[in-house]
């Protein structure tokens, strides 16, 4: 099984290297704009394939996409990054033809492909793709909900001294700012996250979930790529596994939470087919309007890509 990531920049190569390492798919290809790019990226990946142990073939391509056909999944992750300063809205331009271009190669070479977007800002490049592919739905979505929730459990293992592997979470709405965690669907080991932690407290963590990407972003001088490249790779791995994780993705929303022809982060099980059911959370009133919120911020952004001109 073939997965292609475009972009063989710091969250493309590192996806790539944990597909190949955990030996996720038979063959990754990694394609980038920039001459002779991509192909060093994947040499030196496949070179540790016998110290790392794994077969999974890596190759590289200067944006020759037949390298890609037939791909069962493409992860985008071609795109400028933030630099201090900047919020991932100030992408959009730059991005949105990227993601554009880049789409209709992909379709053109992979028609039967399952797209995941990594490219920011998240939610409205994610519906880009999905314009431009003229996939279904639940073909074309994007990852931000695993990584935000890692950060989040990254941050409640610290606080808590316990293994993050024990903490499930779900966070929803955009991949921003206005990113709505639920402290009400937290638990550790099954236990109510409230029980075991101060509300001061939570609300700090979740607080610095929220800025999680602007924090490594001042630290590093451009944006994470370990979580992300991770995170993409997880998605990826339930699909090809078709394993029925249960996951935050930002997903089209039609109707669903009362929301309609928006791309918002929302728990869906992820399987072969894809995004296969988007799951409908009661919301409190508070949550929803928190939702409402973040819906309303992602909506402006998708109005500057619909008034962009080609
Ligand atoms: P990077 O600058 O290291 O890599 C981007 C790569 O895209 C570069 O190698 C560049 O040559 C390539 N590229 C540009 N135009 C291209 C085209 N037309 N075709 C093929 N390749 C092209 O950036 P990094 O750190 O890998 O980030 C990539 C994107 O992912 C950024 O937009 C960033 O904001 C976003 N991101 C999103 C996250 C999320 O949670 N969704 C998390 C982290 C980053
Ligand atoms: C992040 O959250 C910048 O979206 C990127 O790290």
């Amino acid at each position: 099984m073939k997965v292609s990531v475009i972009g063989a920049g710091n969250v493309g190569a590192t996806c790539a290297e944990v597909l190949a390492h955990h030996e996720i798919c038979g063959e990754v290809v990694l394609l980038d704009i920039k001459e002779n790019f991509a192909e060093g990226k994947a040499l030196d990946i496949w070179e540790t394939s016998a110290i790392n142990m794994f077969d999974t073939r890596v190759k590289g391509s200067t944006n020759d996409y037949s390298k890609t056909a037939g791909s069962e999944v493409v992860v985008i992750t071609s795109g400028l990054p933030r630099k201090p300063g900047m919020s991932r809205d100030d992408l959009i331009s730059t991005n949105a033809k990227i993601v554009k271009s880049v789409t209709e190669q992909v379709v053109k070479y992979s028609p039967n492909a399952i797209i995941i977007v990594v490219s920011n800002p998240l939610d409205v490049m994610t519906y880009c793709a999905y314009i431009n592919s003229k996939f279904p739905s639940n073909r074309v979505f994007g990852m931000a909900g695993i990584l935000d929730t890692g950060r989040y459990k990254a941050f409640l293992a610290d606080e808590l001294n316990v293994s993050p592997k024990d903490i499930q979470a779900v966070l929803m709405g955009g991949h921003g700012d206005t990113m709505v965690p639920l402290p009400r669907y937290t638990t550790i080991g099954g236990i109510p996250v409230t029980e075991l932690i101060e509300k001061a407290v939570l609300d700090k963590i979740i607080e610095r979930t929220k800025k999680g990407g602007g924090e490594i972003v001042n630290l590093l001088g451009t944006s994470a790529w370990y979580a992300p490249g991770s995170a993409a790779a997880q998605m990826v791995e339930a699909i090809i596994k078709d394993q029925k994780r249960v996951f935050p993705v930002c997903a089209l929303l039609n109707g669903e939470y009362g929301l309609k022809n928006i791309y918002l982060g929302v728990p869906v099980i992820l399987g072969k087919g894809g995004i296969e059911k988007i799951i409908e959370l009661k919301l409190t009133d508070d949550e929803k309007k928190l939702l409402d919120e973040s819906a309303k911020a992602v909506k402006e952004v998708m109005n500057v890509l619909d008034n962009m001109k080609d």
